[in-house]
Protein backbone atom coordinates (compact mmCIF):
# COMPACT_ATOMS: atom_id res chain seq x y z
CA UNK A 1 0.00 0.00 0.00
CA UNK A 2 1.89 3.61 -0.92
CA UNK A 3 1.98 5.88 1.19
CA UNK A 4 -0.56 8.47 1.44
CA UNK A 5 0.94 12.21 0.89
CA UNK A 6 -0.33 15.70 1.77
CA UNK A 7 -0.15 18.62 -0.69
CA UNK A 8 -1.84 21.24 1.28
CA UNK A 9 -3.56 23.55 -0.72
CA UNK A 10 -1.93 27.47 -0.47
CA UNK A 11 -5.61 28.39 -1.53
CA UNK A 12 -6.53 28.58 1.89
CA UNK A 13 -3.39 30.07 3.50
CA UNK A 14 -2.47 33.91 4.33
CA UNK A 15 -1.99 35.71 1.06
CA UNK A 16 0.19 38.44 3.06
CA UNK A 17 2.40 36.43 4.64
CA UNK A 18 2.67 33.20 2.04
CA UNK A 19 6.69 32.55 2.19
CA UNK A 20 6.26 31.65 5.93
CA UNK A 21 3.02 29.72 5.35
CA UNK A 22 5.30 27.71 3.10
CA UNK A 23 8.01 26.91 5.63
CA UNK A 24 5.75 26.60 8.47
CA UNK A 25 3.73 23.67 5.70
CA UNK A 26 7.52 22.43 5.62
CA UNK A 27 7.77 21.66 8.83
CA UNK A 28 4.96 20.83 9.80
CA UNK A 29 5.52 17.58 7.49
CA UNK A 30 3.74 18.21 4.08
CA UNK A 31 4.83 16.07 1.13
CA UNK A 32 4.51 18.49 -1.59
CA UNK A 33 3.06 22.27 -2.04
CA UNK A 34 0.04 22.69 -4.16
CA UNK A 35 -0.19 25.64 -5.90
CA UNK A 36 -3.71 27.17 -7.39
CA UNK A 37 -3.31 29.06 -10.26
CA UNK A 38 -6.63 30.76 -11.32
CA UNK A 39 -7.10 33.20 -14.41
CA UNK A 40 -10.79 34.32 -14.20
CA UNK A 41 -10.95 32.35 -17.13
CA UNK A 42 -11.15 29.25 -16.92
CA UNK A 43 -12.13 29.33 -13.33
CA UNK A 44 -14.29 32.30 -12.22
CA UNK A 45 -11.42 32.85 -9.49
CA UNK A 46 -8.04 34.52 -9.77
CA UNK A 47 -5.46 33.91 -7.99
CA UNK A 48 -1.12 34.08 -8.48
CA UNK A 49 1.34 33.65 -11.27
CA UNK A 50 4.46 32.69 -12.37
CA UNK A 51 5.96 36.13 -10.27
CA UNK A 52 4.97 34.61 -7.25
CA UNK A 53 5.88 30.86 -7.67
CA UNK A 54 9.19 32.36 -8.60
CA UNK A 55 9.40 34.23 -4.93
CA UNK A 56 8.09 31.08 -3.06
CA UNK A 57 10.45 28.63 -4.55
CA UNK A 58 13.45 29.50 -1.96
CA UNK A 59 11.28 29.02 0.64
CA UNK A 60 10.97 25.30 0.63
CA UNK A 61 12.55 21.96 -0.98
CA UNK A 62 9.45 20.17 -1.09
CA UNK A 63 7.86 19.75 -4.78
CA UNK A 64 5.52 22.68 -5.83
CA UNK A 65 2.73 20.44 -6.77
CA UNK A 66 1.25 23.23 -9.22
CA UNK A 67 -2.38 22.93 -10.53
CA UNK A 68 -3.22 25.28 -13.47
CA UNK A 69 -6.48 26.47 -13.85
CA UNK A 70 -6.31 28.73 -16.49
CA UNK A 71 -7.03 28.53 -20.88
CA UNK A 72 -5.74 28.79 -22.78
CA UNK A 73 -2.99 26.71 -21.05
CA UNK A 74 -0.24 26.45 -23.31
CA UNK A 75 1.53 29.80 -23.66
CA UNK A 76 2.25 29.39 -20.04
CA UNK A 77 3.39 25.77 -19.73
CA UNK A 78 7.24 27.39 -19.77
CA UNK A 79 6.81 30.52 -17.05
CA UNK A 80 5.94 27.92 -14.78
CA UNK A 81 8.57 25.39 -15.32
CA UNK A 82 11.22 28.59 -15.30
CA UNK A 83 9.56 29.53 -12.02
CA UNK A 84 9.98 26.24 -9.89
CA UNK A 85 7.21 23.86 -10.65
CA UNK A 86 8.12 20.40 -10.12
CA UNK A 87 4.89 19.30 -11.25
CA UNK A 88 2.39 20.65 -13.59
CA UNK A 89 -1.19 19.41 -14.03
CA UNK A 90 -3.34 20.32 -16.32
CA UNK A 91 -7.18 20.31 -17.33
CA UNK A 92 -8.13 18.51 -21.05
CA UNK A 93 -10.84 21.72 -21.34
CA UNK A 94 -8.18 23.98 -20.95
CA UNK A 95 -6.26 23.35 -24.62
CA UNK A 96 -7.23 22.34 -27.98
CA UNK A 97 -4.19 19.24 -27.96
CA UNK A 98 -4.07 17.98 -24.09
CA UNK A 99 -1.66 14.60 -25.40
CA UNK A 100 0.59 17.78 -26.91
CA UNK A 101 0.38 19.43 -23.53
CA UNK A 102 1.71 16.77 -21.20
CA UNK A 103 4.44 15.99 -24.00
CA UNK A 104 5.65 19.70 -24.04
CA UNK A 105 5.45 19.59 -20.16
CA UNK A 106 7.78 16.12 -19.93
CA UNK A 107 9.83 18.08 -22.51
CA UNK A 108 10.11 20.87 -19.66
CA UNK A 109 11.36 18.51 -17.29
CA UNK A 110 8.40 18.45 -15.47
CA UNK A 111 5.71 16.26 -13.92
CA UNK A 112 3.01 16.33 -16.17
CA UNK A 113 -0.26 15.68 -14.85
CA UNK A 114 -3.87 15.76 -15.81
CA UNK A 115 -7.07 16.79 -13.96
CA UNK A 116 -10.98 15.46 -14.47
CA UNK A 117 -13.41 18.22 -13.16
CA UNK A 118 -17.10 16.42 -11.77
CA UNK A 119 -18.29 16.66 -15.08
CA UNK A 120 -15.11 14.84 -16.93
CA UNK A 121 -15.45 11.10 -17.70
CA UNK A 122 -12.42 9.22 -16.31
CA UNK A 123 -12.12 7.58 -19.85
CA UNK A 124 -10.34 11.28 -20.76
CA UNK A 125 -7.03 9.66 -19.34
CA UNK A 126 -6.97 6.60 -21.35
CA UNK A 127 -5.20 8.13 -24.36
CA UNK A 128 -2.43 9.58 -22.61
CA UNK A 129 -2.05 7.53 -19.03
CA UNK A 130 1.51 6.89 -20.56
CA UNK A 131 2.18 10.74 -20.81
CA UNK A 132 1.64 11.57 -16.90
CA UNK A 133 3.00 10.86 -13.89
CA UNK A 134 0.11 12.11 -11.92
CA UNK A 135 -4.07 12.15 -12.40
CA UNK A 136 -5.86 14.33 -10.40
CA UNK A 137 -9.87 13.94 -9.46
CA UNK A 138 -11.39 16.94 -8.47
CA UNK A 139 -13.69 16.47 -5.70
CA UNK A 140 -15.83 19.42 -6.28
CA UNK A 141 -15.41 22.18 -9.16
CA UNK A 142 -12.83 24.44 -9.53
CA UNK A 143 -12.34 28.06 -8.74
CA UNK A 144 -12.76 28.01 -4.50
CA UNK A 145 -11.72 26.16 -1.50
CA UNK A 146 -13.71 25.32 1.41
CA UNK A 147 -16.36 23.48 -1.27
CA UNK A 148 -18.33 20.54 0.10
CA UNK A 149 -17.03 16.95 -0.98
CA UNK A 150 -18.54 15.74 -4.26
CA UNK A 151 -19.00 12.00 -3.33
CA UNK A 152 -20.19 11.11 -6.51
CA UNK A 153 -16.48 11.41 -7.26
CA UNK A 154 -15.75 7.86 -5.77
CA UNK A 155 -16.61 5.82 -8.27
CA UNK A 156 -14.44 7.87 -10.42
CA UNK A 157 -11.57 7.84 -8.56
CA UNK A 158 -12.07 3.70 -8.25
CA UNK A 159 -11.65 3.48 -11.95
CA UNK A 160 -8.77 5.87 -12.16
CA UNK A 161 -7.16 3.85 -9.54
CA UNK A 162 -8.02 0.41 -11.60
CA UNK A 163 -6.36 1.83 -14.65
CA UNK A 164 -3.36 2.81 -13.07
CA UNK A 165 -2.75 -0.79 -11.83
CA UNK A 166 -3.19 -2.04 -15.05
CA UNK A 167 -0.85 0.38 -16.71
CA UNK A 168 1.99 -1.18 -14.68
CA UNK A 169 3.29 2.21 -14.49
CA UNK A 170 4.43 4.92 -11.28
CA UNK A 171 1.33 7.29 -11.58
CA UNK A 172 0.52 8.99 -8.50
CA UNK A 173 -3.41 9.33 -7.83
CA UNK A 174 -4.35 12.66 -6.13
CA UNK A 175 -8.13 13.89 -4.92
CA UNK A 176 -8.32 17.48 -4.81
CA UNK A 177 -11.35 19.30 -2.87
CA UNK A 178 -13.44 18.99 0.29
CA UNK A 179 -10.67 16.55 1.65
CA UNK A 180 -11.18 16.20 5.53
CA UNK A 181 -11.57 14.37 8.63
CA UNK A 182 -15.01 13.23 7.41
CA UNK A 183 -14.11 12.31 3.75
CA UNK A 184 -10.56 10.93 4.18
CA UNK A 185 -10.86 7.47 4.95
CA UNK A 186 -13.58 7.34 1.79
CA UNK A 187 -10.88 8.82 -0.66
CA UNK A 188 -7.88 6.91 0.35
CA UNK A 189 -10.18 3.51 0.48
CA UNK A 190 -11.30 4.65 -2.77
CA UNK A 191 -7.43 4.42 -4.03
CA UNK A 192 -5.97 7.71 -3.69
CA UNK A 193 -2.30 8.11 -2.47
CA UNK A 194 -2.05 11.79 -2.42
CA UNK A 195 -4.03 13.63 -0.95
CA UNK A 196 -4.96 17.96 -1.59
CA UNK A 197 -6.26 19.83 1.07
CA UNK A 198 -6.73 23.45 2.12
CA UNK A 199 -9.38 23.97 4.82
CA UNK A 200 -8.24 21.10 6.37
CA UNK A 201 -5.03 22.21 7.14
CA UNK A 202 -4.80 25.67 7.99
CA UNK A 203 -8.06 25.47 10.30
CA UNK A 204 -6.43 26.11 14.03
CA UNK A 205 -3.66 28.45 12.42
CA UNK A 206 -0.20 27.56 11.75
CA UNK A 207 0.36 25.42 15.26
CA UNK A 208 -2.40 23.20 14.43
CA UNK A 209 -0.33 22.58 10.86
CA UNK A 210 1.31 19.65 11.77
CA UNK A 211 -1.73 17.79 13.86
CA UNK A 212 -4.40 18.19 10.80
CA UNK A 213 -1.39 17.08 7.84
CA UNK A 214 -1.04 13.84 10.60
CA UNK A 215 -4.99 13.27 11.37
CA UNK A 216 -5.30 13.35 7.17
CA UNK A 217 -2.87 10.29 6.95
CA UNK A 218 -5.03 8.43 8.45
C1 LIG B 1 -10.09 24.34 -6.06
C2 LIG B 1 -8.62 23.96 -5.85
C3 LIG B 1 -8.42 23.12 -4.62
C4 LIG B 1 -8.88 23.79 -3.32
C5 LIG B 1 -8.94 22.78 -2.21
O1 LIG B 1 -10.26 24.81 -7.38
O2 LIG B 1 -8.12 23.25 -6.95
O3 LIG B 1 -7.04 22.77 -4.53
O4 LIG B 1 -7.99 24.84 -3.00
O5 LIG B 1 -9.45 23.45 -1.07
P1 LIG B 1 -10.29 22.66 0.05
O6 LIG B 1 -9.37 21.56 0.55
O7 LIG B 1 -10.60 23.69 1.07
O8 LIG B 1 -11.51 22.10 -0.64
ZN1 LIG C 1 -6.11 22.45 -6.73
Amino acid sequence: MTKVRISPSILSADFSRLGAEIEALDKAGADFIHIDVMDGHYVPNITLGPPIVKALRPHTKLPFDVHLMISPVDPFLEAFAEAGADGITVHPEAGPHIHRTLQHIRALGKRPGIVLNPGTPIDHIDPVLDLVDLVLIMTVNPGFGGQSFIYSQLKKIEAAAERIAKSGRHIDLEVDGGVNAKTVKDVINAGADLLVAGTAVFQGGPDQYAANITALRG
